[in-house]
């Protein structure tokens, strides 16, 4: 007789990168007999795959822990009153919060059992067999695996298979050397990687052959990316999506997430030439004041970030350009923030994400004098909050009556909806009508005309 399969739940913060990782979990731990649940209380392995970025997101990792181990424990005791031995899961954290503190998790939350950081979640076979060993006998596992060395863990995943779906994620490059002042991801991802040409083109050709039609390019810097190739000649990220472009099926290309810095001419100009790549990019800017983008140690002025803006523009006047920004970095001023306002008006974002700026230990800024005090920072992303929303209506509003390729991924919160994305990112609702025929309907690409808009998405029919 077989046994019945492991269960893992698996919760994912923070960004992309994080999305990917908890896929590629789900691979490894899949090759190890693990099936995928909804349930936490049910699982054999709970990981949380977790974000350090600001404050908050790191916080409600330990609430999240809290609940956990009041869901273990009264599962414990009604397991004692009906004389049956507990389930002896595993509470692991992972990600972020996991490389940044280390041991100190288990200090503060000792019901977690493993930490391990972003670069070492290959090796979670190991760790768990570990883990369920030391339970066994009754022992407390604390595991700490947060070693930084990027390339092992991509030798090692390449050789797993990759989950098919229509859209997929690439992590091309990871880990980022820019150190802007307030950030924490160089240091609990690591320095800047860029995988090597053949190893992105093998993953890039299984996701071709799995039939994935959309693929997103990611990495912290992705437009930082130089892989080598095995002639020892460097692929900067141009040429790596004209050759995706060339040699793939794919019907659409992403990247994310690019820093101003290295958007070079030769990046700019794949967007008018090669018709795969999608007329959206993310690409932050943080501020509109030059005293805080300098400050910030973002490596770039506003006037150079509105030049690129304009060269792209000028290839693909469609472009729906995204951001993100952080209010109430320390020194900010009234007339700084006021810098932020007018870049965002001349811009005109189809979509941006707005933060209050969140001291982060161990970061150059989280020490500095001339904090801006919490109720100003929230009066201002108030104010920058609305000015985006507003353009980002616009932006839809200007789609209705337009006839647009959709995507279509999931279904949405009727059984006879479906949900898929335009080429500007945006999501796009459908009735089709009949239950029985939504799955038929999942990842295929279909035109459709845009009857009407909302702040955050659109309303389809199928364009005849
Ligand atoms: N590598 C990407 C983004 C990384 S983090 C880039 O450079 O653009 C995503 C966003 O979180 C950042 O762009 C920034 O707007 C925000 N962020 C990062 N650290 C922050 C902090 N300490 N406080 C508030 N927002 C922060
Ligand atoms: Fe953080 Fe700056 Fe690197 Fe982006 S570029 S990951 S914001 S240090
Ligand atoms: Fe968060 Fe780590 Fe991504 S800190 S934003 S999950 S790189």
């Amino acid at each position: 007789m077989s046994l019945p399969p492991k269960k893992l739940y698996i919760k994912t913060y923070g960004c992309q990168m994080n999305v990917y990782d908890t896929e590629r979990m789900v691979d490894v731990m899949g090759h190890e007999g693990y099936e995928v649940t909804d349930a936490p209380d049910d699982a054999d392995l709970v990981i949380l795959n977790t974000c350090h970025i600001r404050e908050k997101a790191a916080e409600k990792v330990y609430s999240d822990i809290g609940r956990l181990r009041v869901m273990k424990e009264k599962q414990a005791k009604k397991a004692e009153a009906s004389g049956r031995e507990s389930k002896k899961s595993i509470l692991a954290v992972g990600g972020c919060v996991a490389q940044a503190e280390g041991a100190e998790i288990q200090r503060r939350a000792p019901t977690v059992d493993m930490v391990f950081g972003p670069q070492t979640y290959h090796r979670l076979p190991e760790m768990t067999n570990q883990a369920n060993k030391i339970k066994k006998t009754g022992g407390r596992p604390r595991i700490v695996d947060t070693d930084l060395v990027v390339s092992e863990k991509f030798e090692s995943l390449s050789k797993k298979a990759i989950a098919p779906k229509k859209t997929a994620f690439l992590t091309v490059q990871e880990g980022c050397d820019k150190f802007c002042t307030y950030c924490v991801v160089p240091y609990t991802r690591g320095g800047e990687f860029s995988r090597s040409f053949e190893d992105v083109m093998t993953d890039a050709r299984k996701l071709n052959e799995a039939g994935v039609l959309e693929v997103t390019l990611l990495g912290q810097n992705v437009n930082a990316y130089h892989g080598m190739s095995r002639e020892n000649v460097e692929w900067s990220l141009a040429r790596l999506i004209r050759h995706l472009a060339d040699v793939t099926d794919f019907k659409r290309i992403r990247y994310t997430t690019s820093h101003p810095h290295d958007m070079t001419d030769e990046l700019i100009a794949i967007h008018g030439e090669v018709a795969q790549c999608m007329p959206y990019l993310h690409l932050p800017v943080q501020s509109g004041s030059d005293k805080i983008v300098k400050a910030m140690n973002r490596h770039h002025t506003i006037a150079s970030y509105m030049k690129t803006i304009d060269s792209i523009r000028a290839v693909r006047p469609d472009i729906a350009l995204s951001g993100d920004f952080i209010v109430g970095f320390p020194g900010e001023t009234d007339a700084d923030f006021q810098a932020t306002m007018k870049l965002v008006k001349e811009v005109d974002y189809a979509q941006a994400y707005s933060f209050m700026y969140s001291e982060r230990p161990g970061t150059p800024a989280a020490g500095w004098e001339h904090q801006v005090e919490e109720h100003v920072k929230s009066e201002r992303l108030a104010e920058l909050q609305e000015a985006l929303n507003h353009q980002q209506r616009a932006f839809n509003d200007k789609s209705v009556g337009k006839v647009m390729s959709v995507l279509l991924e999931r279904t949405g919160k009727q059984d006879t909806h479906l949900v898929g994305r335009s080429p500007y990112m945006q999501a796009v609702h459908v009735d089709v009508g009949d239950k029985a025929t939504v799955e038929s309907y999942f990842g295929q690409m279909v035109d459709m005309k845009i009857i009407s808009a909302g702040p955050r998405s659109l309303k389809g029919e199928f364009a005849t």
